[in-house]
């Protein structure tokens, strides 16, 4: 556990980087001084250590030129996507409106609702602060006021009565990164709002809610059910750097293997899962976290090469692991983010007003890979297509409203927000499978 811990730690969680944001250019390139002498003497590394020693002036210059502050932190940023990644896009005759054969509920637009938000962040205690942009100073309040309206139906409106209710003894698991942490506070909150005594609800085994907890296990106990959040940012196992791996490995995240808290999550009623966001050269190669398969390192694998290759240890672990007459499994597309253009990527600026044009935004690569992978598992899987209705909602990130404002976030969402959305759309698929 120890170990494990420091292999967390290691991981440079989105605050963490931001701590460090004043540090940056010169923390960086003093790292890749190290790493251009180290590598250059491999030959098959020297051009990453010139795009890195790039990226070093260039951090460099926003550091020395005080106009560019205050100096923004990328957090959980993807990194951007060329064409040739390597992921085969999906055709246009492969979408997921088969899976909801009656209505795509993902292809769709906001509409303005008053009667929205749906719950007071500030009375939920399970709003995590970082997410509470209200109470973090926001002032404008319009985007707290949207509502997901499919093209050709409705989505139900939310009824936190009927679905305590549904939830009676059930058990519901969320697994993923810090967006899968935000529906599930989401999730608590939305449902708190059907509560007489706010007492009744609690974790279990009284944590607060910090990023890198592993687990946290909210119990409804008077509706004797419980809502979970298990931390597993790639959802296969990162393990201890094999002994003869070059300098710069200093985690081998083993894509054959799914986490080792994965047993935990077999017998549930509903699960949830997410991954996506950690894929980036930058929270991997950058850290020292590359690939192995097989007990064997794999330096040139390639970032969707590994990410496919990490659904396909989950397909057979769904496969393998799920009661289909207990679970019901779900998977959450990528979540889209706001972050500048190509010059400007750090750029975060939080609009008053969702998009009324999303330009492509509405597809990304790791989702089309998410919706390939779960049609082909052979126990059913629904895709939460989360993609095209976030990439609308500029208006809708953290921005500087987290708990702390040196920080700019066009990653994370604001609570109430988004994430209500991808709940309610949770809950009308669990309603329209009435089960016993
Ligand atoms: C989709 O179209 C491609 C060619 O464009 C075809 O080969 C494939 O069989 C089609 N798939 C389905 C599910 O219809
Ligand atoms: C939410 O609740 C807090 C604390 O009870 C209150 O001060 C605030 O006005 C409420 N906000 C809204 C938008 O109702
Ligand atoms: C609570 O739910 C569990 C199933 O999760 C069930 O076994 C148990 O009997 C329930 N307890 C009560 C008091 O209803
Ligand atoms: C699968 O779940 C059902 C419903 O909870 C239960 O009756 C059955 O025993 C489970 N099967 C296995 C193999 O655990
Ligand atoms: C589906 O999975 C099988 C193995 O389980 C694989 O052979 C096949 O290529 C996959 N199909 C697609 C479309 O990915």
């Amino acid at each position: 556990m120890g170990s494990l811990d420091t292999l967390l730690g290691g991981l440079r969680t989105a605050q963490d980087a931001l701590l460090d944001v004043l540090n940056l250019g010169k923390l960086k390139t003093k790292w890749l001084l190290k790493s251009w002498l180290f590598q250059s003497f491999n030959g098959l590394v020297v051009i990453s250590s010139l795009l890195f020693f790039l990226g070093a002036i260039f951090s460099a210059y926003f550091y020395v030129f005080p106009a560019y502050q205050p100096v923004t932190v990328i957090v959980d940023n993807e990194d951007v996507f060329t064409s040739d990644i390597g992921m085969i896009p999906l055709s246009n005759n492969e979408t997921i409106d088969d899976i909801n054969t009656e209505c795509n509920v993902f292809d769709g637009r906001w509409v303005s609702d008053e009667s929205y938000p749906l719950y007071n962040g500030s009375q939920c205690p399970f709003t995590e602060r970082g997410f509470n942009c209200l109470a973090n100073g926001r002032r404008d309040q319009e985007y707290l006021r949207w509502r997901w309206q499919p093209k050709s139906c409705d989505i139900p409106r939310f009824d936190a009565n009927v679905m305590l209710e549904w939830l009676r003894g059930k058990r519901v698991v969320f697994v993923g990164d810090s967006l899968s942490r935000t529906q599930w506070e989401s999730m608590i909150c939305m449902l708190m709002t059907g509560i007489d005594d706010p007492r009744s609800v609690y974790e279990i085994n009284g944590h607060r809610i910090t990023r890198r907890i592993r687990h946290l296990a909210v119990r409804f106990s008077s509706f004797n059910f419980t809502v979970e959040f298990y931390r597993s940012i790639f959802l296969v196992q990162p393990g201890q750097r094999p002994k003869r791996a070059p300098k710069r490995v200093k985690t081998a995240v083993q894509l054959d293997m799914l986490d080792d808290i994965s047993d935990e999550w077999v017998h549930s009623d509903i699960l949830v899962f997410n991954t996506g966001h950690w894929w980036t050269p930058t929270k991997l190669f950058d850290m020292g976290w590359y690939f192995q398969v097989g007990g064997k390192m794999k330096l040139g694998m390639s970032i969707p090469e590994a990410f496919n290759k990490a659904l396909a240890t989950w397909k057979s672990w769904i496969e393998s692991n799920i009661n289909t007459s207990r679970t019901r499994v779900f998977f959450r597309t990528f979540e889209a983010t706001h972050w500048g253009g190509v010059e400007s990527r750090k750029n975060c600026e939080v609009t008053r007003q969702p998009m009324s044009r999303i330009d492509g935004m509405d597809k990304h690569p790791y989702s089309d890979a998410i919706i390939r992978i779960t049609k082909n598992v052979s126990v059913p899987v629904t895709v939460l297509h989360v993609t095209p209705m976030g990439a609308f909602r500029s208006d809708a990130h953290v921005g500087t409203w987290s708990d702390n404002p040196r920080i700019r976030d066009c990653s994370h969402w604001c609570l109430p927000g988004v994430p209500d959305m991808w709940n309610e759309l949770l809950f009308s698929n669990l309603l329209s499978y009435q089960r016993p």
